[in-house]
């Protein structure tokens, strides 16, 4: 059989996968290092870091671990870094994070005073590593997530933590109009440089398992009556509308690799960079199976951030952020 291009098959889309050259240089998609955003634990009250045995690889620091893992992250060209904290004593309203020298904020100011502007400074803006119920906003009597108490608090911590010096919030509580409320307090405090990165689409998954022992969560039960079903793709679309339209600068889709169809979607339809969070689950099961030996973890590792960039994620939160970078930067 002939075709108009001689021999078949006439078209032989392999000449472009023939040498590493070619590959190289038909590559869509690229990797670098100013994308990649490092998410660290800093816990109260300890002399040493302590390993979080469920992600194999990454520590609850102290305050001076994080400095030098910070240090670290913008040796290696990272773009930003995302702090949570974990304090010492927790209490039903959250305390700590609203407390100016609760651990987030003291990290925040760590932080800056090691790097300054030479990666984005972030803090997750939630409730759950403060509360003694492990739930992401305040109960009411029945012990249900109230919305709009949590939104007080929610505005409390965006002033607390902007005093404190952070470039950018990230509330991942997925409470009805918190980025609204979190950017009238940001303005009304003088604030009005400080972004928000909004969890715009963050589901309820079981990937955040290994995420609950990072932060000494005392959760019991789940999410499911804030976060999204992970059945469900055109609320995502409602979510994202709504928080443009509350003043989100950037918006965010997490978990990342479940989720590759509602970034593309993002992607698509947004007019602000788009996140995706490679959360805690997704992290542990790539080192899990490359400890058996069952996968290569360094090449799944960069399939991973590959294709999350190729449905369209401008940044990606990694645990493996500072080593990705680094390994790209030396390239
Ligand atoms: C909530 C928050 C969570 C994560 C980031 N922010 C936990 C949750 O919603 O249950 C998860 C991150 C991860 O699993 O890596 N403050």
């Amino acid at each position: 059989m002939s075709t108009m291009y001689g021999q078949f098959p006439g078209a032989r889309p392999r000449r472009l996968r023939t040498t590493p050259a070619m590959r190289r240089l038909a590559a869509e998609t690229r990797l670098h290092p100013a994308e990649l955003i490092l998410p660290a634990f800093v816990r109260e009250g300890i002399s040493e870091p302590v390993p979080i045995s469920t992600m194999p690889g990454v520590v609850q620091h102290t305050r001076d671990t994080l400095r030098k893992a910070a240090h670290d992250a913008v040796a290696a060209g990272v773009g930003g870094i995302m702090l949570f904290g974990v304090p010492e004593t927790k209490d039903a309203i959250g305390s700590s994070g609203t407390d100016p020298d609760g651990i987030l904020q003291v990290a925040i100011r760590d932080v800056i005073s090691e790097i300054g502007d030479a990666a984005v400074v972030m803090s997750d803006l939630c409730l759950d590593e403060h509360t003694d119920h492990g739930h992401c906003g305040v109960l009411d009597e029945r012990g249900g997530v109230d919305n709009d108490a949590t939104l007080e608090r929610y505005a409390e911590m965006a002033r607390v933590q902007a005093d404190a010096g952070v470039h950018v919030v990230g509330p991942s509580g997925m409470m009805d109009g918190q980025v609204g409320v979190i950017r009238r307090a940001l303005d009304e405090a003088g604030h009005q440089d400080v972004a928000i990165l909004a969890y715009t689409a963050k589901y309820a998954s079981g990937l955040y398992g290994p995420f609950r022992e990072a932060v000494a969560s005392s959760l019991k039960g789940d999410r499911k009556t804030y976060q999204q079903d992970p059945a469900n793709a055109r609320e995502s679309l409602r979510e994202l509308a709504l928080d443009l339209a509350e003043g989100a600068d950037m918006v965010m889709v997490k978990p990342a690799l479940p989720c590759l169809d509602v970034l593309r979607q993002f992607a698509d339809i947004a007019d602000v960079p788009v996140a995706a969070y490679q959360i805690s689950g997704e992290y542990s099961m790539v080192e899990a199976a490359a400890a058996n030996g069952w996968i290569d973890r360094d090449r799944v590792i960069m399939e991973t951030l590959t294709s999350i960039r190729r449905a369209g994620a401008s940044s990606i939160l990694t645990y493996w952020a500072t080593e990705v970078a680094g390994h790209l930067r030396d390239q």
